[in-house]
């Protein structure tokens, strides 16, 4: 029944479905209807969408200079299992939520951290597999076109792929894929309207980096100039964190990565992650490095 409820306010088809999810929807930090995803998929807070006005993508620069050397990752094993993280004892868990066995123990001593200091937090998704993201890539896509008509100017199942593809990572693309990935909200933040709270962000980010995490979009402006999207391919997330162990989430804070002036950015974790390699395989984890992004060098787009 909620899921019809929720699903009746998505589409218009219910009145008095409540000031909070009018609202969100209103400003756009919606949920999709659980209706449209897979049981197993998890949704990822629907960030505010910076206006795209055309339907490409910005890869992360490869082979930018890159200032100064981070200490690298310890060495991950390939084979790594993926833990249930109710049973390895993570507060905030639900059963049946993986990780990678190297991240659990860092998660656990984040989210008590955060309790301690009296945030409560609620693990939304962590590990998804190729077809859990292909599946929650396309309830986004159904989400972009049912919202467009709604508002009686649909658009093409292309133009509703660019427009998820600034918030959702495409199947195969996704950190998540890597077991290393997780997204950190307040216990019980609803479905849908969700909005991390300022005390919260800040505590993330002066404390996750302590226990080996890395938030991969942070917020970022130029000249004034909300540019997240153009440096990182999406819009900031500032619930969706990283493990890469203790030594080089330091390193890369001590740098100031989530300063947001600063052009350097997370690197992207090099992966294979498509149907054949699900948990996703990390190939050559020396690699990670801030990305420096100059602002003198154009950012090339590609489709
Ligand atoms: N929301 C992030 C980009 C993901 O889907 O992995
Ligand atoms: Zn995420």
């Amino acid at each position: 029944m909620k899921l019809l409820l929720v699903a009746l306010c998505s589409l218009g088809l219910l009145v008095g479905c409540g000031a909070v999810s009018q609202a969100a929807i209103a400003d756009r930090q919606v949920h999709l209807q659980p209706a449209l995803i897979a049981p197993s998929a998890t949704l990822t807070p629907k960030p505010t969408r910076t206006p795209v006005p055309t339907p490409t993508l910005t890869p992360r620069p490869t082979n930018t200079p890159t200032p100064t050397a981070v200490p690298l990752l310890p060495t991950l094993d390939p084979e790594a299992e993926l833990l249930d993280l109710r049973l390895a004892g993570v507060r905030g868990s639900r059963s049946g939520q993986l990780l990678r066995r190297e991240a659990v123990a860092d998660l656990k001593s984040l989210i008590d951290a955060a309790r301690r200091d009296g945030f409560v937090l609620e693990i939304r998704s962590a590990y998804r597999s190729y077809a859990e993201q292909a599946s929650t890539f396309e309830g986004w896509v159904q989400y972009e076109l049912s919202s467009a008509a709604q508002a009686g100017k649909p658009i093409s199942r292309k133009q509703a792929i660019a427009y998820a593809a600034t918030y959702s990572a495409k199947p195969g693309t996704s950190e998540h894929q890597t077991g290393l990935t997780v997204d950190l909200l307040p216990q019980g933040a609803p479905e849908i309207g969700f909005r991390i709270p300022d005390p919260l962000k800040d505590w993330l980010n002066a404390n996750a980096y302590k226990y080996g995490w890395v938030q991969s979009y942070p917020i970022k402006y130029r000249d004034g100039e909300l540019i997240t999207y153009e440096l990182m391919g999406y819009t900031s997330e500032p619930w969706h964190w990283r493990w890469q162990g203790r030594d080089s989430a330091k390193a890369l804070y001590d740098q100031g990565y989530l300063d947001t002036d600063s052009l350097l950015v997370p690197p992207e974790l090099p992966r294979i992650c498509d149907a054949e390699h699900d948990p996703c395989t990390i190939l050559d984890v020396a690699s990670t490095e801030l990305v420096a992004i100059p602002t003198s060098t154009p950012i090339a787009v590609a489709e």
